[in-house]
C-alpha cells in the first residue's frame, strides 16, 4: 500500500489558548513495498506525524492517506509501534502477541499457530512462556514487534522502536526486522536518531527540520540488497550517511 501526505498540518490546542504547531506542512509519498526512514530533531514532529499516519490524531489541514482512503482512524491494516513495548504484564510472551487476534475473534487454534509462525523468526520461540517482567528490553521490543506482525499489517508504522536498546541489541533487532521486511514487503516507515541505521536498512531516507517538521531532504539509498552489517564500512555507505549527517546539522 502507498502511504500519503498531502499539504499536511497538525496544531495543538494549548490549555492557556493559542495552538502550537507541530508538524507541517508536509507533503509525500511513499511507494508501495518500501522501507523508509524518517530522521530530524527531538520535538519536530515525527511522533505527531507516525500517529496521525495511524489515525490517532487529526490534520488540522491538509490530509494523510493510505492507498486511496483518506486516514480518519486506525486500521488494522496499518501496524503501529512505540519505543516502549507496553506489553501486558500478566500475560506471557505468545498471549501478548496473540491479543490482536483475540480481539478480533479469532478461534484459538488460529491463534496458537499465528504466534508460532510470528515468534520464531523473531527468535522468540523458547520464550513464549515466559512473562514480560522476565524479558530484557530486547526481548520486549521482539514481542511488541510480533504483536503487530500477528495481523499481517500491509503498512509498518515504527516509532524509534530501538531506540531505547543497546548498540548491540539494536543491531540485532534491527537486522531482524530487515529480513522480516524482506519477505513480506510492508510499506515501513520508521522513525530513528541513528543516520547509520537509517542508510542501512533503507530505501529512502527522509530528513525533517525543526518543529514544525516540513521534509527538508529526499535521499535515496541505492545500496544493493541483501544488505549486510559490513557495509557501514563501503564508501557508497559513508558518503549517503555524510550527506544524511550534514543534512541534519542544517536542520
Ligand atoms: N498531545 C499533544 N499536545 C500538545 N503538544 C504536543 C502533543 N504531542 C506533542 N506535542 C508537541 O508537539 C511537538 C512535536 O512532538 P513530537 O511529535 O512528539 O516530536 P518528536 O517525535 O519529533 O520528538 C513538540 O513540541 C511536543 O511537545
Ligand atoms: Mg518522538
Amino acid at each position: 500500500m502507498q502511504i500519503a501526505a498531502e499539504g499536511a498540518v497538525i496544531e495543538y490546542a494549548m490549555a492557556g489558548g493559542g495552538h502550537l504547531a507541530a508538524l507541517g506542512p508536509v507533503t509525500f509519498i511513499i511507494e508501495d513495498g518500501t522501507f523508509v526512514s524518517l530522521l530530524g530533531p527531538s520535538g519536530c514532529g515525527k511522533s505527531t506525524l507516525i500517529r496521525a499516519l495511524a489515525g490517532l490524531e487529526k490534520p488540522t489541514r491538509g490530509s494523510f492517506r493510505i492507498d486511496d482512503r483518506i486516514v480518519t482512524s486506525p486500521s488494522t491494516e496499518v501496524g503501529v509501534m512505540f519505543q516502549s513495548a507496553n506489553l501486558i504484564p500478566w500475560r506471557t510472551v505468545s498471549e501478548n502477541v496473540m491479543l490482536p487476534l483475540e480481539l478480533a475473534g479469532a478461534p484459538k487454534s488460529q491463534r496458537n499457530n499465528a504466534s508460532k509462525r510470528i515468534l520464531e523468526p523473531l527468535g522468540l520461540s523458547e520464550y513464549e512462556t515466559l512473562y514480560p517482567g522476565q524479558l530484557s528490553g530486547g526481548m520486549a521490543q521482539r514481542v511488541a514487534l510480533g504483536r503487530v506482525l500477528i495481523q499481517s499489517p500491509d503498512v509498518l508504522l515504527l516509532d524509534e522502536p530501538f531506540g531505547a536498546l543497546d548498540a548491540m541489541n539494536r543491531e540485532k533487532i534491527s537486522m531482524d526486522l530487515l529480513r522480516i521486511w524482506s519477505q513480506q514487503r510492508q510499506t515501513l516507515l520508521m522513525v530513528t536518531h541513528d543516520v547509520q541505521e537509517a542508510v542501512l536498512l533503507s530505501d529512502r531516507v527522509l530528513v525533517m527540520s525543526h518543529r514544525p517538521g516540513r521534509i527538508i531532504d529526499d535521499v535515496s539509498v541505492d545500496l544493493p540488497r541483501p544488505r549486510y552489517s559490513e557495509m557501514i564500512y563501503e564508501p557508497a555507505f559513508t558518503e549517503v550517511a555524510r550527506h544524511l549527517r550534514r543534512a541534519i546539522d542544517r536542520a
